[in-house]
């Protein structure tokens, strides 16, 4: 039995409610055999960010659903699952609380072992169920709420080797946006209008790029986008078309700027350690963005490593990445035996010093 597993997870530590089975012959590549999430963007829309109690809520309706549909999609019963995995954090307490509940009640009710996993470790496994990537390589987790470079060491071996002390650049999108009257989420916005725009228009701040190390900063970011909008306003009495365009291409430059710059950084670290096959992969919503996956991807290739970005879908929150992470803790001993705690903070490397900031989505870890 062992040797071929399934595992049923649960993902709701932000704004997406999230069910998966996901099933592994033991040395072969793992299959997703469903994945379903229910996003809750429109429930949030008119806050203009994530409020907790709203997204508790709407977990708790939709999870047993959700993980019914996970199941009959999968076309498996609980009886052919071996173990219900569940993310214990980091993320909104309200949320991560309703899918442990969630999860507990099924492992309980069908006799099967219940595995706690770290939301980031899922992000960051992630190019392993997808491509089966060999450890150790590269990761970087970039969205609305996190943005960190790791190096994968096993699935709960992590170096962290620096991460933003204030804002995700998702977030820094999404303000920036807003800035602009542009929809949310204003990534793929800003993305939108930056095609039309110069990016040499406006000198906005490369934060950090003189200090070493891995450390990003992008709250200035905005607040200087927000200084050059204003001053455009009181010349002209309003922005044009062309403005706006400029002032997206102008702030979409400067994220990739310090994203690749910090990236190459992070690979000439991670090089030290000598991988066999040395590979950066990403995660997260901000890697659909056509011009920083472009620098990554150059960064990385100019340094001799190669580049992975997996599909969207699974870049994204979702259940299947928990699910794996599950199955990897399983086949490393993992029988759900110990206290499973729901964490809103929860650091994937023990010994890298505290994240500042809160984040849109809820605490940073
Ligand atoms: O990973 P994700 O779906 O959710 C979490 O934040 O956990 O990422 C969403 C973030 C939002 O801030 C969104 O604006 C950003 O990813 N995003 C983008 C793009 N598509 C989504 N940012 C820049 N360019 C994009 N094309
Ligand atoms: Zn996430």
């Amino acid at each position: 039995m062992e040797d071929n597993l399934t595992i049923l997870a649960l993902e709701s530590s932000c704004d997406d409610t999230a069910a998966a089975v996901v099933r592994q012959a033991k040395g072969g590549p793992a299959q997703i055999l469903s994945s379903v999430v229910f996003d809750q963007t429109k429930l949030h829309a008119t806050f203009g960010g994530v409020v907790p109690e709203i997204a508790a809520r709407a977990h708790a309706e939709k999870l047993d659903v959700c993980a019914k549909e996970a199941l009959i999609k999968a076309n498996v019963s609980l009886f052919d699952l071996d173990a219900v995995a569940v993310t214990a954090g980091p993320g909104l307490i309200g949320g991560v609380l309703s899918g442990v509940m969630c999860a507990r009640g099924i492992a309980v009710g069908a006799d099967l072992p219940l595995i706690g996993v770290n939301h980031l470790a899922g992000h960051a496994l992630t190019p392993r169920l997808t491509n089966n990537v060999r450890y150790p390589y590269l990761m970087l987790l970039v969205s609305g709420g996190h943005c960190q470079f790791l190096i994968a060491h096993s699935s709960s071996d992590f170096t962290r080797l620096g991460g933003t002390i204030d804002d995700a650049p998702g977030e820094a999108f999404d303000k920036t946006a807003r800035l602009l009257g542009l929809t949310q989420p204003g990534g793929p916005a800003v993305q939108q209008e930056a095609q039309a725009g110069d990016p040499t228009r406006f000198a906005f701040p490369r934060p950090m790029l003189n200090k070493p190390g891995c450390d990003m900063s992008f709250s200035g970011l905005k607040t200087a986008l927000r200084r050059a909008r204003d001053e455009i306003i009181a010349q002209k009495s309003g922005l044009t078309r062309q403005d706006r365009a400029d002032l997206c291409a102008s702030f979409q430059a400067a994220v990739t700027d310090v994203l690749s710059e910090k990236c190459r950084r992070a690979i000439e670290i991670y090089m030290t350690e000598a991988p066999s096959e040395p590979l950066i992969a990403v995660a997260g919503g901000v890697a659909a963005n056509t011009s920083i996956r472009a620098g990554l991807e150059r960064t990385a290739h100019e340094n001799n490593c190669a580049f992975l970005a997996p599909p969207l879908s699974l870049c994204t929150d979702n259940a299947a990445m928990i699910a794996y992470c599950a199955l990897e803790q399983y086949r490393n001993g993992d029988r759900g035996k110990g206290e499973l705690v729901a964490r809103p903070r929860w650091p994937l490397d023990r010994h890298s010093p505290a994240m500042l900031g809160s984040g849109r989505k809820g605490a940073k870890a």
